[in-house]
């Protein structure tokens, strides 16, 4: 999909389809809205009095110009109570309003930057916002269908029409490079684990590296072993598939050292190794890397928008399988920082590998540290799908990622991280053990992995709830999300400034 910025009232664009707004509560049309309904001889107005249009957030009115405006059909957007609108509301009814049209036939689409000028929202972000949520929420993922018919129609362009080209590009710019991020990520989710490996997710490290000017640098093997990565080599012993351990890494400023290290879960399928999970819904562990790709669709994003930030993602990649190699419960192995970790349940795999790479961040002098995975049954089931979990050891940065959520739409709850939840996690024969009681299993995940990050400022994202989505909502679609991607992008942009 194109999108272009035009100079223009939205009145006068021809197109399929052009989207105009009403608040929720307006006894008329008022702004652009008016002027569309001044040439389609005031049937918007009388739509509003008869109650038909109401203003709803992400209500769709089609109306048909029948030659009274350029552009063939109109839909009326509502977009909700005035004084509740965000950058993100925005995002979400276009993406609403573009799968509506889309599935109407439209092929070009336009929009003025919807909500600029309301609580804040100024023209460029609003462009943003809708470029945004417009490429988000027209996101499929089709590359296994090969029946013709299943193929629907496309949408080709999308017009952003306003008073400043300049800003909607700038605007349009952003909001590109955002959904990419979102979408690089959610391609990487939803491609089946048998092409999803961990040597195809280097693979796709590598082009990602070349194509956004990255650092890269993939370990094998022998390079964990030297390293003494203990974690990662335990949980990838049980399966053919060779581990790598992906460093993907952006200078923003001429300073060096690593400001921000962005730690990523790449489990490409986990099973439950011997600890085998039960076959129900086993597919979806093909999501396990969700957090691994996160980061690395960040860090090129962040390298896109030129951030004044030295950030490095790190992703340890590898399948969680019971082969007969595989580790088995009881097993004690030795982490990159040379903690012993008593393995009681090969199924609590991500923080094994995250352990790792969480040491791999500190020994690069990492200053910050946020490490993203699909943890814990148990965050998921306490927050559902809506929220991710965050845990840390520092409020102000925690502070940091929860504020560029409430941005980006990719909200965070903080969980307590008391030191006696510690106890839990405490093993007779080795430094600690990898599963706790059946209570607060999210919080003694998060207690275990912050043995490993050295008491370096860390955030823990947990977003076993919030990695994929199995209705459309917004600017999600059915599959991965690529959450927290954007959120990532936003606070190395803030942190830099
Ligand atoms: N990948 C899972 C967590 C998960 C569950 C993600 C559901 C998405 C949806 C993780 O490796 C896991 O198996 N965690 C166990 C830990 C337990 C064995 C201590 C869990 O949450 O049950
Ligand atoms: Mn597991
Ligand atoms: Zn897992």
């Amino acid at each position: 999909m194109e999108i272009k910025a035009i100079a223009a009232d939205i009145a006068g664009v021809k197109a399929d389809a052009i989207i105009v707004s009403h608040f929720e509560g307006r006894q008329k049309p008022a702004g652009l809205l008016a002027a569309a309904d001044k040439a389609m001889g005031g049937a918007i107005a009388s739509l509003i009095k008869q109650g038909e249009i109401k203003g709803k957030l992400n209500e769709i009115t089609l109306l048909h110009s029948l030659g009274k405006l350029p552009a063939s059909r109109i839909a009326v957007l509502g977009l909700g109570k005035e004084e509740k609108l965000s950058a993100d509301k925005v995002r979400g009814a276009v993406a609403e309003a573009g799968r509506y049209l889309r599935q109407k036939g439209a092929a070009s689409i336009a929009t003025p930057p919807l909500g600029a000028g309301t609580n804040g929202i100024n023209e460029e972000n609003a462009a943003q916002a809708a470029a945004e949520g417009a490429r988000l929420g027209l996101y499929t993922f089709r590359r296994y269908i090969t029946e013709k018919e299943n193929h629907r129609n496309e949408v080709a362009q999308l017009l952003i029409a306003g008073t400043d080209k300049k800003k909607l590009e700038r605007g349009i710019a952003r909001g590109q490079i955002m959904a990419e991020a979102a979408i690089w990520a959610r391609d990487l989710g939803n491609e089946p684990a048998n092409y999803m490996t961990p040597t195809r997710m280097a693979a796709a490290a590598r082009a990602l590296a070349k194509s956004s000017g990255l650092g890269i640098e993939v370990l094998d093997k022998e390079a964990m072993a030297k390293a003494g990565m203990g974690g990662l080599l335990g949980v990838a012993q049980g399966s053919q598939q060779p581990p790598k351990f992906i460093i993907l890494s952006y200078q923003g400023k001429a300073a060096g050292g690593v400001d921000l290290a962005l730690v990523g879960k790449g489990i490409t399928f986990d099973s439950g190794g011997i600890s085998i999970k039960p076959s129900e819904a086993m597919d979806e562990m093909k999501w396990d890397m969700a957090g691994g790709a996160a980061v690395m669709a960040a860090v090129s994003a962040i390298a896109r928008l030129k951030a004044k930030i030295n950030v490095t993602a790190i992703v340890p990649a590898t399948e969680n399988m019971p082969g007969g190699t595989a580790m088995k419960p009881g097993d004690i192995i030795k982490a990159m920082n040379g903690k012993t970790i008593e393995v009681l349940n090969t199924d609590a795999e991500g923080r094994l590998i995250l352990a790792d790479a969480l040491s791999y961040a500190v020994k690069l002098g990492a200053r910050a540290i946020i490490d993203v995975a699909t943890l814990t049954g148990s965050c998921r089931a306490t927050l559902g799908k809506l929220v991710s979990g965050a845990f840390s050891n520092d409020q102000k940065l925690a502070d940091k990622v929860s504020a560029a959520g409430n941005e980006t739409g990719e909200l965070v709850w903080q969980f307590p991280m008391y030191e006696e939840y510690r106890e839990l996690i405490k093993s007779d024969i080795a430094d600690i053990k990898n599963s706790g009681n059946r209570y607060a299993g999210a919080i003694t995940a998060a207690k275990f992995l912050e043995e490993f990050v050295a008491k370096k400022p860390w955030v823990h994202l947990d977003i076993a709830g919030t990695s994929d989505i199995d209705k459309e909502r917004g600017y999600l679609v059915k599959g991965a999300t690529g959450v927290p991607a954007r959120l990532l992008v936003n606070l190395a942009l803030a942190m830099a400034k």
